[in-house]
């Protein structure tokens, strides 16, 4: 056994899902350490958004899923989103989803710090805000007046509310730009220092190797490269795909 399974926050291992006769994701593995960060790229439609709602145990149609999932070593499989959610796994998704008439605050409010985190470490509100500054002066502001940027913060923030031990994360920094990409995915980076484990998919690559632990390529629902961000940052298909700069 390797360090990285020994302390695996979270492992998941054969995952698959087939809509209809379509697959989209095929037998993929997926090793979080404790207190690690890692990223998935790949090109739209690859299966990114597929694999990781497989994780939070979500479908955005019907689906077939096939393949475990633990948590810090306990099965998730059967268990709901909402069930792994109050467990420590938890999902933001592609969209984000926040209330446009409510307040930040209200929209914060909205998720109940679990009763008994087991360790874990529900945010507060004072902690969210000292995270997310912008947020703090845009406490009283509607969601639907927010930026996207403002928008990504209070979606992340509504899931450290949840105690996470395991962040999943669905291109957060999707319509942003370059350097609010940069800004969002190191605070990610931060939380990952004090402890979170991060699953990051993005479409940023350049942001994402200088951040991740680990980087995963996916394509065609296939894990076809994997390795830690130094090496991926000179391997021929990231450069070629992603980076733009491939070296002869
Ligand atoms: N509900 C669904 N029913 C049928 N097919 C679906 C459904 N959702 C996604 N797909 C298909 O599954 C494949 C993977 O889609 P997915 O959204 O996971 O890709 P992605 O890598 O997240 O792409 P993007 O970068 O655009 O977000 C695509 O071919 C998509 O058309
Ligand atoms: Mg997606």
């Amino acid at each position: 056994m390797t360090d990285v399974a020994k302390v695996a926050a979270l492992q998941a291992t054969g995952i698959s899902v087939r809509y209809g006769g379509n697959v989209a994701v095929d037998g993929v593995d997926v090793t979080v350490p404790a207190g690690g960060m890692i990223g998935m790229v790949g090109a739209n439609g690859a299966g990114k958004s597929t694999l990781i709602n497989a994780l939070a145990g979500w479908s955005r149609g019907p689906a077939t899923v096939r393949g475990k999932v633990r948590l810090g070593g306990r099965s998730m499989d059967w268990l709901s989103p909402h069930r792994r959610a109050r467990r420590g796994l938890v999902l933001v998704p592609e969209g984000k989803g926040i209330f446009a008439d409510l307040t930040v605050s209200e929209n914060l409010a909205l998720i109940r710090p679990p009763r008994n985190p087991r360790g874990r470490h529900p945010f507060s509100m004072d902690e969210i805000f000292e995270l997310f500054p912008r947020l703090a002066d845009r406490r009283t502001h509607k969601g639907g007046m927010l930026s996207g940027g403002e928008r990504q913060m209070v979606a992340v923030s509504r899931a450290l509310r949840a105690a996470p031990s395991v962040l999943l994360l669905d291109e957060p920094s999707a319509g942003l730009a370059p350097r609010l990409v940069y800004e969002l995915l190191a605070t990610m980076r931060r939380l990952v220092d004090r402890g979170l484990s991060v699953f990051l998919v993005e479409q940023n690559v350049r942001a994402t190797l200088e951040l991740v632990d680990e980087l995963y390529l996916l394509e065609r629902g296939k894990l076809v490269a994997r390795g830690p961000a130094a090496t991926m940052k000179d391997d021929p298909r990231i450069l070629e795909a992603y980076l733009g700069t491939l070296k002869t």
